[in-house]
């Protein structure tokens, strides 16, 4: 079966257990957090061990679909991303713990201002890593030693962050595409499809949603396959897939140009 441009309605488990072994160069997961948020089927409140009991068992199909040099991104709360990486550490090669800065649901006595973006592989060395020319999270090292040394040699003047600090979170309602609780900025995906991947490339998302990462993939000459367990999503997703020019409104979070 070829499983490339499709989005496929569906548990992500019952669906990736379906799938070929080392069949995808890329996969990113953005699962529901625990947050009682409205999903329409998908119940997202949970016990903590309940929760971190499935998220286990997805991410083993998600281990094993992957390519022997693919790479694997996981977005989620700090809280239960510290959880996945007990876990992940001990099967894949933990590349970085990225910090997405944006803002979350205040709770609490200290405002959740961040999110865990952890990216892995399967090979500790063999994978895709395209670092992104310009103008996204640039950072440099201000100690002396490295300014000194930067102004000596051919070092960049500045290095890829591990804060990613200019993508927008899609907040207000009149501002999202879709009427989805958790839709993602199109330029976050960009970033970690074109750090990741090569035009061509498959790129899987089990928790596709309203089709931020396919929207991107595609958008970015890459395949993908995504799944989503509710058929509204699913159908919307399907829609802005099959137009054929992506209109000034998917492209509304787009702060700027990337390639
Ligand atoms: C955090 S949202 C993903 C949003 C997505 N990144 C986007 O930008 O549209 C999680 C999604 O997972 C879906 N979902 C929940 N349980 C699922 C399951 N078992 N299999 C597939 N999808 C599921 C929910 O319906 C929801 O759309």
């Amino acid at each position: 079966m070829n499983y490339a441009n499709k989005i496929i309605l569906g548990d992500c488990i019952n669906q990736m257990k379906k799938f070929p072994s080392s069949m995808v160069d890329l996969i990113f997961a953005d699962p529901p957090y625990n947050l009682e948020k409205d999903y329409g089927l998908y119940q997202d409140s949970n016990s903590p061990k309940d929760y971190i009991k499935w998220t286990e068992t997805w991410l083993n199909e998600i281990i094993r679909i992957l390519k022997p040099n693919g790479s694997f991104y996981i977005l989620n709360l700090p809280k239960w991303s510290l959880h996945h990486a007990v876990y992940l550490d001990e099967l894949l090669y933990r590349q970085n713990t990225i910090t997405w800065d944006a803002l979350a649901t205040p709770r609490g006595k200290i405002m959740p201002a961040h999110y865990s973006l952890l990216f892995y592989t399967k090979s500790k060395t063999n994978y895709t890593f395209n670092e992104l020319t310009s103008k996204h999270n640039w950072t440099h090292c201000a100690r002396a030693t490295c300014i000194k040394q930067r102004h000596s040699s051919t070092l960049p003047e500045k290095s890829y962050s591990d804060i990613w600090n200019n993508v927008y979170r899609v907040k207000h309602k009149q501002k999202r595409q879709f009427n989805h609780p958790t839709q993602l900025p199109l330029q976050f995906m960009e970033r970690i499809i074109l750090t990741s991947s090569n035009k061509g490339d498959l790129i899987m998302d089990p928790f596709i949603g309203v089709g931020t990462t396919a929207i991107a993939a595609k958008m970015l000459e890459r395949d993908y396959l995504g799944i989503e367990i509710n058929p509204e999503y699913v159908k919307l997703c399907k829609e802005t897939l099959s137009q054929k020019h992506f209109t000034n409104n998917e492209r509304f979070f787009i702060h700027q140009k990337f390639q």
